[in-house]
């Protein structure tokens, strides 16, 4: 019994690592998810035209976080951009055939674009600005914290709908790889509603990029993994070995820093200032940035609880505004949850297993660079289904994202199991029968 089960998650795990990659490139727990570039034209100004660009993070759970996003594209002819506001281009390129005051503010054929900070004069700042490239997610925060907005005139360019030439080849970082973005299209002007809403003006000309994630292109190696425990195992199944990546100290001294040197501040100061984005993660066998662990705490008689507890080993990030993602079949009966925020992700209007947990503002929603502050916690309770039991892994998470990043979870078959359920609880009984009938 206890075999045959195991076998069966065996084959359910080799399923599931054959039909891995294939899933990677859409993300099966938001299949919509999309960053939207809207570009709309607002005025045409005699060689040109002055457009607010929009990014729209339609994302439920994935989000910008800092140093923030970059947006580039190839112009389709010469055009150039004459002035900005709540944005910047990061060089301005050979603008040496202009003449007089009006330098443009760049003349690169493939020009790149950053935010501004926050604390810009407000001459240089349109609505949705200068948040540093942050966007938040589109279900965790309010709308317009999910857009980033700046402003251009656009020189040298077509000056009506059948003459300007959409420009070709957008990227997107955010701020590494990952997304891809389709070609620009024609879309229905958009319209702006005034702020008491009693009248709507619309854009002259409006054109649309979609840009969509995929884990695979941003990152070869995982960011997150999930260890598990159980009232009713004694045993803490620890994140795989290796999940993100292996210590070692004989091709790569330093990869990682020892939490027990005494010279730990020097050590973090120092490959701190190697002013780099890769993770400096504290040295573990797993070695991931963050670790969620998943531990099922108590057994009430309609009720269980559970603990979950998302720890950071990286000494070069803080988390702000960080958001968990599980999937779990009880997320229908969900009853409680406490220092945590709940939101239900119905990636299919069937199915209701699916939440967004995230911290509560001013209180855990910053977690902590590595060290003695770098995690947060918080319990769940359950109502049980008629079907519940502890059995077959049950009260396990069947997928969990950090910040949107599939995090590695233990094999099905090292899952904490129930006393005398399993193969490695059956094999002393085993033992002592064996030689039982030796001894005889
Ligand atoms: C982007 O996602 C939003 C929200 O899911 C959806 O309404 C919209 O149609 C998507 N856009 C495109 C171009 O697919
Ligand atoms: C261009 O503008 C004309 C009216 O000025 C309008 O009829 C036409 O639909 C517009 N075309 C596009 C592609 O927006
Ligand atoms: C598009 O952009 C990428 C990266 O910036 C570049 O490698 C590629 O050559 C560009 N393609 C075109 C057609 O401009
Ligand atoms: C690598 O270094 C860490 C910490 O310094 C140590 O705990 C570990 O045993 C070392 N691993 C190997 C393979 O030498
Ligand atoms: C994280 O925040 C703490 C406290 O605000 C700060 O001391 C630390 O330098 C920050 N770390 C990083 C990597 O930004
Ligand atoms: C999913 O279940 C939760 C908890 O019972 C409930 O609050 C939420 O409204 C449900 N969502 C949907 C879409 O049914
Ligand atoms: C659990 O949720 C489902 C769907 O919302 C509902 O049909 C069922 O009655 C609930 N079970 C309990 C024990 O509350």
């Amino acid at each position: 019994m206890g075999l045959c089960f195991r076998s069966m998650l065996l084959l359910f795990f080799l399923f599931s690592c054959a039909t891995f990659t294939s899933i990677e490139a859409y993300d099966a727990l938001d299949p919509n998810g999309n960053i939207t570039i809207n570009w709309d034209i607002i005025t045409w100004t005699g060689n040109g035209y002055t457009a607010v660009v929009t990014i729209s993070n339609f994302q439920k759970y994935r989000h910008i976080q800092a140093p923030g996003w970059t947006l580039g594209w190839t112009w389709a002819k010469s055009e150039v951009i004459l002035t900005m506001a709540g944005g910047q281009t990061t060089e301005q390129g050979d603008c040496s055939r202009f003449q007089g005051s009006n330098i443009p503010h760049c003349c690169k054929k493939d020009p790149t674009v950053v935010d501004l900070l926050p604390g810009t004069p407000y001459n240089q700042q349109i609505a949705n600005c200068c948040r540093g490239g942050v966007i938040d997610s589109f279900a965790q925060d309010p709308p317009a914290h999910s857009a980033s907005s700046f402003q251009l005139t656009v020189g040298e360019a077509g000056t009506t709908n059948t003459t300007v030439d959409l420009p070709k080849n957008f990227t997107l970082k955010a701020p590494g790889p990952g997304y891809t973005c389709g070609p620009a299209e024609i879309a229905m002007p958009t319209k702006f509603i005034s702020q008491d809403g009693r009248r709507a003006t619309q854009a002259m000309m409006t054109w649309k990029v979609k840009c969509t994630y995929s884990q695979f292109l941003a990152q070869k190696i995982p960011s997150c993994c999930v260890s598990m425990s159980a009232f009713y195992s004694h045993e803490i199944v620890p994140c795989p070995k290796c999940a993100c990546g292996c210590m070692n100290n004989l091709t790569q001294p330093g990869s990682c820093v020892d939490p027990n040197s005494p010279y730990i501040e020097t050590v973090v100061s120092a490959r701190k200032k190697a002013n780099n984005l890769d993770p400096l993660v504290q040295c573990t066998s797993f070695m991931c940035p963050i670790r969620v662990h998943w531990h099922v705490k108590q057994n009430y008689k309609e009720y269980w609880r559970v603990k979950v507890t998302i720890s950071n080993f990286n000494y070069r990030m803080n988390y702000t505004n960080w958001n968990l993602v599980v999937q779990h079949p009880n997320f229908d009966n969900l009853t409680q949850v406490f220092s945590f925020n709940y939101k239900s992700l119905s990636p299919y209007p069937t199915i209701n297993d699916t939440a967004m947990l995230y911290g509560v503002k001013f209180y855990n929603d910053f977690l902590n660079q590595a060290g003695p502050l770098g995690n947060v916690q918080s319990e769940l309770l359950f109502r049980k289904e008629s079907s519940f039991s502890f059995e077959k892994g049950w009260g396990f998470p069947r997928r969990v994202y950090f910040n949107g990043d599939n995090c590695v979870m233990p094999p099905p078959d090292k899952y904490p199991s129930l006393p005398n359920s399993g193969l490695r609880e059956n094999i002393p009984v085993l033992m002592i029968l064996i030689s039982l009938l030796f001894s005889l």
